[in-house]
């Protein structure tokens, strides 16, 4: 069995959503664009599954949060792909592709070809195992990946209510779960190996702040050390966690968020590869001129800073997909991908951005003991990124400005003193 389309979007997450978008934007004909995707419902924003999605109180559910909503542009529903003659090809994997015959081989044995493919398979959860550790197959082990992983562990949190939770993992993933956990009454600790949480992008002094928030609201940090081992009860379930430095954790629920690895494997030896991912170059293009790489999967240039990256990022997602079409699409009104990169996260009541490069010196600035605070980071004498807790849309506006002029500054204490101020008068 074959089809044939102008155009496939390979993967049915972030970046396909916004990349439909901005075909039919584009004026794609019908029939001519398909999305095969092997989860079982249409594209949606994934950063609500550790959000909204785990609330106990009017909690966000499809089709409340199919992409485009969380760039404020039309939610795209199962209907808005048939009204506008873009085939869904949903709960089907694809298990093979050939880039040199514009073919790829679903697991129900169709076979699709293509003229431009855009690859958009994101990233999988690792697992404990790959990390030595057995378990994640127990039903109280999860992860938070998918909608299918969220779903499940929204129904655990459910009858869990004053039982006790560990999270392995002090990333973005970690910090999201345990605050959804507190929140629906649930005891947790975190368990991480390095010394404070978020350490990729917190310096330790924002990162004492948000742990002292979270400490305030019942959560224990067991920090620099890690799960070695689980314990089992009669049925299988995991009963206790066995650490590193000798400790033993009771456990009712596990949240594991250890990081992830993009799902690169099918182009494997057929496109050119760098950090980790599918390299593109400033149009989305890969190696092989009909296939381009959007999202978690694209390791593209990053004209601000002159080097290529891989950002596992939501924002990086919906404007590498939107680029993407737009080369396709009119190759000869679309500029180059200059992207800024820019991170976000909610929990509880708070709220950061960050933009730009976590590289170089770091001045902090505003009130520590407050609200609103921050951190510009100082490399070769230009401001190069920036951290804001607590900002309003025009603050937001003026850190992403900055970053964008990367200005030179002779006196780093005139960014401590003037905080938010100093990129305003940029
Ligand atoms: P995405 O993972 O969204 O989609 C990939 C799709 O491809 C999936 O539908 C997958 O099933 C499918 N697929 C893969 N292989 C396939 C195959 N062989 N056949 C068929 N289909 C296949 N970012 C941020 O900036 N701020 C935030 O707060 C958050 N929060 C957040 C929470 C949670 C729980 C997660 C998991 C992630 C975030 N992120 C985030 C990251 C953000 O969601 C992520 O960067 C984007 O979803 C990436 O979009 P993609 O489309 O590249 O992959």
């Amino acid at each position: 069995m074959g089809r044939s389309f102008d155009y496939v979007i390979l993967g049915g997450g972030v970046a396909a959503g916004y990349a439909a978008l901005e075909f039919s934007k584009k004026g794609v004909s019908h029939g001519e664009l398909c999305i095969i995707s092997d989860e079982p419902v249409a594209p949606y924003e994934r950063p609500t599954l550790s959000k909204a999605f785990l609330l106990p109180e009017a909690p966000a559910r499809l089709p409340g949060f199919h992409t485009c909503v969380g760039a404020n542009e039309e939610r795209l529903t199962p209907k808005w792909y048939k009204d506008h003659g873009i085939e869904l090809i949903l709960g089907t994997r694809v298990k093979s592709a050939d880039v040199r015959s514009k073919t790829l081989s679903t697991v129900t044995g169709e076979t699709i070809t293509y003229k431009y493919l855009i690859v958009a398979t994101g990233a999988r959860a690792l697992k404990l195992e790959e990390i030595g550790i057995n378990g994640s197959n127990a039903e109280n082990v999860f992860y938070l990946r998918d909608l299918a992983d969220a779903t499940k562990l929204v129904n655990t949190m459910r009858t869990c209510n004053g039982g006790n939770a560990i999270v392995i993992g002090g990333g973005y993933i970690g910090m999201e779960c345990a605050a959804s956990l507190v929140i629906n009454k649930i005891n947790v600790s975190m368990v991480f190996p390095d010394s404070y949480c978020m350490g990729r992008l917190f310096t330790p002094k924002i990162a004492s702040y948000y742990e002292d928030v979270y400490k305030s609201k019942g959560v224990n940090f067991i920090k620099g050390t890690a799960l070695t081992s689980f314990a089992f009860d009669s049925e299988g379930k995991v009963s206790g966690a066995n650490l590193k430095d000798g400790r033993y954790l009771p456990v009712d629920m596990v949240v594991v968020g250890i990081g992830a690895c993009p799902n690169t494997n099918l182009f494997e030896n057929q496109l050119t590869f760098e950090n980790g991912g599918v390299k593109v170059n400033s149009r989305l293009q890969s190696s092989n001129t009909s296939v381009y790489a959007v999202g978690d999967i694209a390791s593209f240039p990053v004209k601000l800073f002159g080097d290529t990256r891989r950002l596992e990022h939501v924002d990086a997602a919906r404007k590498s997909a939107k680029h993407a079409v737009s080369a396709i699409m009119e190759p000869n009104n679309t500029s180059e991908f200059d992207y800024l990169p820019f991170f976000y996260s909610r929990v509880f009541s708070l709220s950061w951005q960050f933009y730009g490069d976590n590289a170089g010196e770091v001045v902090h600035f505003g009130d520590f003991s407050g609200t609103r605070f921050g951190a510009y980071w100082v490399n070769n004498d230009r401001v190069v990124g920036c951290f804001l807790e607590g900002g309003d849309k025009e603050d937001y506006e003026d850190i992403a400005k900055v970053i964008r002029v990367k200005p030179t500054v002779a006196d780093l204490g005139e960014l401590e003193r003037r905080g938010v101020e100093f990129a305003a008068g940029v």
